[in-house]
């Protein structure tokens, strides 16, 4: 029997999403990839916390322990940048592939984790740290095959659009707008990195290094997020037809970037006008497609577990990493 060993870093929200898509559809897999897909080991912060695990899989909080298995992939799906930076580095130059949805981790080392994964004939996934199951980086990467691209609009804040949608269409109150959207499981507790445009930044850049290879310098990039807009500026942009968007923007003029994350009140004619709710959108200028937008969910467990998998799939799919063993 021919199978890929994978090993998952954190089991929250995410890596939970991960392991129910492996476990549930282990055909669709292995008519996809010509392998059994075998889940080795589970890192977590606390060992002790209650999960519904089966007994023969190894829990482990010591990344060397998932290592000693010699996963062929990895998912990670844990928070910030460290530890991760740090395990993804050391997994890659053990020739294991990644696929992360850590989008702070990679818009600060996404390229050097690129460097190291092609000096170690490994790949790096990273569909989920962008737009969660809305396939941006697949479809952009698709459209530079052939296209230079010259503008994005985007959407990249599921929380923030929340809030604005119920601010502007249901007349509630900003804090009303976010305990709602805390209720319901779409803010974090601490919501600040949503609120004051640092989540959609982080994936701005994301877009940027995949875009132009590169990022502009982050201490020249405006970044405000929907906290500080008052209700006088809902009245304003309501009278002339308007909506308030969280837009996340980047193009390039004379080799120099632009990045901006800003509240920005788009009028009816907008494509992403009526982007409403956790929905995430963008807009891509193609030299030769022309504007396409892509509209989907932007956060959430199961879309963004499988943008995951299909990142897993995608990878296995061009660079076998397959085992065979008898059982
Ligand atoms: N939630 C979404 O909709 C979404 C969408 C796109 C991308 N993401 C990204 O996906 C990642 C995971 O998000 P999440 O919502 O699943 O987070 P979460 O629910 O808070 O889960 C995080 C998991 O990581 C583990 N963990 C945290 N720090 C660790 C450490 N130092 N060592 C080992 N394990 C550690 C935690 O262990 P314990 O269980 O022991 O606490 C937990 O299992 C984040 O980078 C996030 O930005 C999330």
């Amino acid at each position: 029997m021919t199978v890929v060993k994978v090993a998952l870093l954190g089991f929250g929200t995410v890596g939970q999403g991960v392991f129910e898509i492996l476990e549930n559809n282990k055909e669709t897999l292995q008519k996809q990839i010509g392998a059994e897909v075998h889940m080795t080991s589970i890192l977590v912060k606390n060992i002790d916390k209650q999960r519904n695990l089966p007994s023969s899989l190894r829990v482990t909080d010591r990344m060397e322990e998932v290592l000693q298995q010699n996963p062929d992939v990895i998912f990670e799906a844990i928070n910030g940048e460290e530890p991760a930076r740090k395990y993804i580095n050391r997994a890659l130059e053990k020739g294991v592939s990644i696929i992360t949805a850590n989008k702070e981790m990679f818009a600060k080392h996404g390229r050097s984790l690129l460097n190291t994964a092609e000096k170690n004939g490994t790949a790096i996934g990273y569909e989920a740290t962008t737009a969660s199951g809305t396939p941006i980086i697949g479809m952009i990467s698709k459209l530079l095959q052939m296209n230079r691209i010259t503008k994005v609009e985007a959407i990249l804040n599921g929380t923030s659009n929340y809030i604005l949608t119920h601010i502007q269409e249901e007349g509630m109150s900003f804090e009303n707008a976010l305990s709602l959207a805390q209720s319901k499981g779409f803010a974090e507790v601490d919501p600040s990195s949503d609120l004051k445009g640092i989540d959609a930044f982080y994936k701005l850049m994301i877009l940027s290094e995949l875009i132009y290879g590169t990022q502009p310098k982050w201490d020249q990039v405006s970044c405000d997020g929907i906290s500080h807009l008052t209700s006088n500026d809902f009245k304003t942009a309501g009278r002339s037809g308007k909506r308030i968007k969280l837009l996340a923007s980047l193009e390039q003029h004379n080799n120099q970037i632009i990045a901006r994350v800003e509240p920005k009140a788009l009028d009816s004619n907008h494509p992403l006008f009526s982007v409403n709710g956790v929905d995430n959108a963008i807009m891509v200028d193609g030299e030769f497609t022309g504007p396409l937008t892509l509209r989907g969910p932007g956060a959430g467990k199961l879309p963004t577990a499988s943008a995951m998998v299909e990142d897993f799939i995608t990878a296995m799919q061009t660079r076998p990493l397959l085992q065979t063993i008898s059982i």
